[in-house]
């Protein structure tokens, strides 16, 4: 099998290596890639947002399959593209991914299919989002209906600073959804559909903020383990029976059936599981960790969800033990990143044969790796246990050098009991 990747994170590194380590694929190529993925197949240059030139690849390299990393291309068409040259894609359509591109639709369909969400009301003016907010109570949430790279959300107890972001994105010709504030930790699962069928992969917890114990602005995602030592057993049963399968029902219901990651973002709330948010891809950090483990053929199973034949495929297989990932980010990062600064140590790091670096905002320049992005490189390390697991990322972490960079040192701590 002839893969093409599009993506330049982290997240499709990882999804590379794994492709990589299915028999069945024998080659991978990836576009743009970024230079850790350029150790491992042939990258080639091109603008993500151009669904036609994402064709045009394509169809020129003959592949049997493109995998669809980021939320972008998806709702610029790369998968109506593709699916109109018969290309199998793993990836849901424009019309499928406004899940993700617009909060509003996504909590529309969740009313239809009758999955337990926060309490919502979309907002268009000052004014209502005064009333909304004053429903709500505090702590407030208010969020960009579009997309925002995760940085959409301000959840805030300052009614001022919630107004605030309300007001910025009516200034831009947006819309916001302010809601209930939901409590308790969060995990992530994907679920991978073709259509009709959804299978879950292990959960995973993420970590948002920007700095240890949750503060600071929200990020993409500063680190990431998996599996939860602390989830119940029937969790993942539970979300798909309740979330993942009324949503795929729904969208196939509307004309419109949702192939690739059905990513379902969770509270786990003392009134049971709500659903924070749904994406339309692979979560980055949270992807590092979970495909780290997994030992089923992942081409075989994306090609699988592409073609419609997920029904009779046979149950996944993990690797014992946990992973733990950590984001190194850029100075500046979220705010604004600063680019171009050196970066050394990724060698002594992997000198670790359970330590992998997957690198998202880097690039060669004149030989040198310098940072080209806010997240630059994910940490990931597998353990027997989580605590061994989170030691070694961070000791992989202690031997990165990138001058001004931060990373979360609070990463699956919480979750390190004696036993675990
Ligand atoms: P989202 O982009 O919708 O995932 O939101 C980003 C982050 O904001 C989530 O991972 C949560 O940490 C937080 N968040 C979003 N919605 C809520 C909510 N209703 N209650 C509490 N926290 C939320
Ligand atoms: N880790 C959060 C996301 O991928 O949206």
């Amino acid at each position: 099998m002839k893969i093409l990747i599009i993506g330049s994170g982290a997240r499709e590194h990882v999804i590379t290596s794994a492709l990589l380590r299915d028999p069945e694929v024998e080659s991978v190529v990836a576009a743009p890639g970024n230079a850790g993925m350029a150790a491992l197949v042939q990258c080639i240059p091109i603008d993500v947002t151009d669904a036609h030139s994402i064709g045009e690849l394509a169809t020129k390299l003959q592949v049997d399959l493109v995998v669809v990393g980021p939320e972008v291309p998806l709702m610029a068409g790369a998968a109506n593209e593709l699916n109109a040259r018969g290309i199998p894609c793993f990836g849901p359509t424009r019309e499928a991914a406004l899940i993700e591109g617009s909060k509003a639709f996504c909590k529309e369909v969740m009313a239809e299919a009758g999955v337990a969400t926060a309490l919502a009301q979309v907002c268009t003016n000052l004014a209502e989002a005064e009333i909304a907010l004053d429903t709500f109570g505090s702590p407030h949430v208010v969020k960009d209906d579009g997309l925002a790279a995760g940085k959409g959300v301000v959840v805030t107890l300052d009614r001022s600073e919630a107004l605030a972001h309300a007001l910025n994105c009516f200034s831009v010709g947006g819309m916001v959804v302010i809601e209930e504030f939901l409590d308790g930790p969060e995990v992530s699962i994907f679920g991978i559909s073709d259509g009709t069928t959804v299978i879950a992969l292990q959960p995973a917890q993420d970590f948002k903020r920007v700095g240890d114990n949750d503060e600071g602005p929200n990020t993409g995602g500063m680190g990431a383990y998996s599996p939860l030592p602390w989830l119940g057993e029937n969790v993942v049963a539970e979300v798909t029976e309740r979330v993942l399968q009324p949503m795929v029902d729904e969208m196939k219901r509307r004309g419109t059936p949702f192939v690739g990651v059905l990513y379902a973002g969770l509270a786990m709330t003392a009134r049971g599981i709500r659903v924070i948010e749904f994406n339309a891809r692979f979560g980055d950090p949270e992807t590092q960790v979970v495909l780290s483990r997994l030992v089923t053929p992942l081409g075989r199973l994306l090609y699988a969800a592409a073609t419609g034949q997920l029904k009779d495929f046979a149950k996944l297989v993990w690797h014992e033990g946990y992973a733990v990932n950590v984001v190194i980010a850029a100075q500046g990062y979220p705010a604004k990143p600063l680019l171009g600064t050196s970066i050394s140590g990724v060698e002594l790091a992997e000198a670790d044969p359970f330590i992998t670096v997957f690198h998202a905002g880097t690039e060669l320049l004149g030989g040198e790796l310098v940072t080209s992005g806010g997240r630059v490189l994910s940490v990931t390390a597998q353990a027997p246990t989580l605590n061994q697991a989170r030691e070694r990322a961070y000791a992989g972490v202690t031997h990165i050098e990138i001058a001004g960079s931060h990373f979360r040192s609070d990463i699956a701590r919480n979750a390190c009991t004696s036993d675990s």
